[in-house]
């Protein structure tokens, strides 16, 4: 490396990896990081950035977002664009979004749909996971043909809504995605317990949005989390449990874990499960906190986040997936109305971090949750991490600056946020993608388009 021709230089910052944190300086040449930990000041280099203070972080990779989804009766507020925006402005540089397969179409052709859309609008880079919907032979031969080489190595399964699939399909993409280097992302709650309680509930007259979550509660969650465990143990099927919001499921996973199964089973959580209770659903606004699986009682949440301390749940996520206020309102007096989901892309890694900030976890640890391990886990091989040869996507977090939450100083297109006056400690300074610096002190400077398809490596096969 030639140290007299950088683009961008980092001088004096604490650089944060999963495993350390030590105070250097950061070069990039052609959005690459080039050089780290040697003293630059000296070097000649376009950009300076004095990051005396301040942290030095691999930008956050959001593995779970629903971007312009059609669900619920409408089509999810944040787009491509904006959704990015957001992203970038909270210090994430990349997303995996979902494409969910129509009926009769191929994985290709349902990818290529959705590359169309992200191509011309996203910020940020991105990659997608492949719901599958409708299996048939043909889809099963075409799986490997995605995994080797579209560059997609991740699929999903829901086993709750109109896409639900039952579990003869989820048992046959499980096996398939082993057998050609994937992994099956699962959403997992029991969808004839939940249709049971919805039908029961209302015709009690019991329609407010904590029904919502008594429709779904802990059991509805656990059960296929046991369900889904076992398939995967059965088969040797890496599996991805998104959006864990419950106490017992996390024990099977733990429990997986012991018997030796820790690249097979992995969980993820998001920082709704972390930073609130069921209380919510009492809320005036409690059908903005309508999503699935609900968010469950303090003992969940306490499990929760031990089992991120214990190294149980191994990612945190946001399951993006906004809905405007009036959206939200459809089922305010029939729980069963209310579109499912939350935005929160932009407070991922700003959440995590103040968390950090506060004690409750390490610095190391939030970068490992955040970004470090969704990387390793999705084959994003040059993301993730400070190091030489890596994208240079990098954040400068302020440990010193707060936050308070207000609408008004997000990103994203909803017109409101779960996490209204929430008090955070620290924020998001700055957002490099690639080097080219995309959010500072408030401001996204980013460009729709600027955002490129992330080709992954196939995990290991077990062909
Ligand atoms: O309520 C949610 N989570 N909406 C998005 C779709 C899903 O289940 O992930
Ligand atoms: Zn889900
Ligand atoms: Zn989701």
């Amino acid at each position: 490396m030639v140290k007299d021709t950088l683009d961008l230089k980092i001088l004096n910052g604490t650089i944060v990896t999963p495993t350390e944190s030590y105070v250097g300086d950061v070069g990039v040449k052609d959005g690459k990081i080039t050089i780290i930990g040697e003293s630059l000041s000296d070097v000649v280099s376009t950009d300076t950035v004095d990051a005396s203070g301040k942290l030095i972080l691999p930008a956050a990779i959001d593995c779970h977002t629903h971007f312009e989804m059609p669900f619920g009766g409408t089509v999810s507020r944040d787009g491509y664009e904006s959704g990015s925006r957001a992203a970038l402005s909270g210090g994430c540089s990349c997303y995996i979004d979902f494409v969910i397969q129509g009926k009769g179409e191929s994985l290709r052709a349902a990818l290529k749909r959705r590359q169309d859309l992200a191509a011309t609008k996203s910020c940020c880079d991105y990659a997608f996971h492949i719901a599958i919907t409708d299996l048939n032979e043909s889809i099963l031969a075409e799986m490997e043909e995605i995994v080797q080489e579209e560059g997609v190595n991740s699929f999903k399964v829901f086993m709750v809504y109109d896409f639900a699939v039952d579990d003869g399909v989820l048992c046959q993409v499980l096996q398939r995605a082993a057998q050609v280097g994937g992994r099956v992302s699962i959403h997992c709650e029991n969808k004839p317990l939940i249709d049971y309680n919805v039908k029961k509930f209302l015709s009690e007259n019991k329609t407010s949005p904590y029904y919502h979550y008594l429709s779904r509660d802990e059991d509805v969650e656990s059960e296929a989390v046991k369900r889904v465990v076992h398939f995967a143990k059965a088969f040797k099927a890496p599996i991805y449990i998104v959006h864990l919001a419950c106490k017992d499921g996390l024990k099977e996973v733990e429990r997986a874990h012991a018997e030796g199964y820790q690249d097979i089973v992995i969980a993820e959580t998001c920082p709704q499960y972390l930073a609130f209770t069921s209380d919510v659903y009492k809320r005036d606004d409690g059908q903005n906190f309508v999503l699935s699986p609900p968010i469950k009682g303090q003992e969940s949440q306490d499990a929760l986040w031990d089992g991120i301390q214990r190294g149980i749940i191994r990612t945190v996520a946001t399951d993006h997936c906004s809905f405007l206020s009036e959206e939200k309102l459809w089922g305010k007096n029939d729980f069963s109305k209310i579109p499912n989901g939350a935005g929160g892309i932009e407070l991922l890694y700003p959440y995590m971090l103040s968390e950090a900030n506060k004690g409750r976890i390490t610095f190391n640890k939030a970068v490992e949750l955040c970004s470090a391990n969704v990387a390793q886990l999705f084959g994003i091989k040059n993301k993730g991490s400070i190091r030489v040869g890596a994208d240079a996507d990098i954040v400068i977090y302020d440990p010193s600056q707060d936050f308070v939450v207000t609408k008004d100083k997000l990103h994203d297109d909803n017109d409101h946020i779960i996490y209204e006056g929430m008090e955070l400690k620290g924020c998001v300074s700055m957002t490099f993608c690639r080097g080219v610096l995309a959010f500072k002190d408030g401001e996204f400077m980013g460009k729709s388009g600027f955002g490129r398809f992330v080709k992954r490596v196939p995990l290991s096969s077990s062909k």
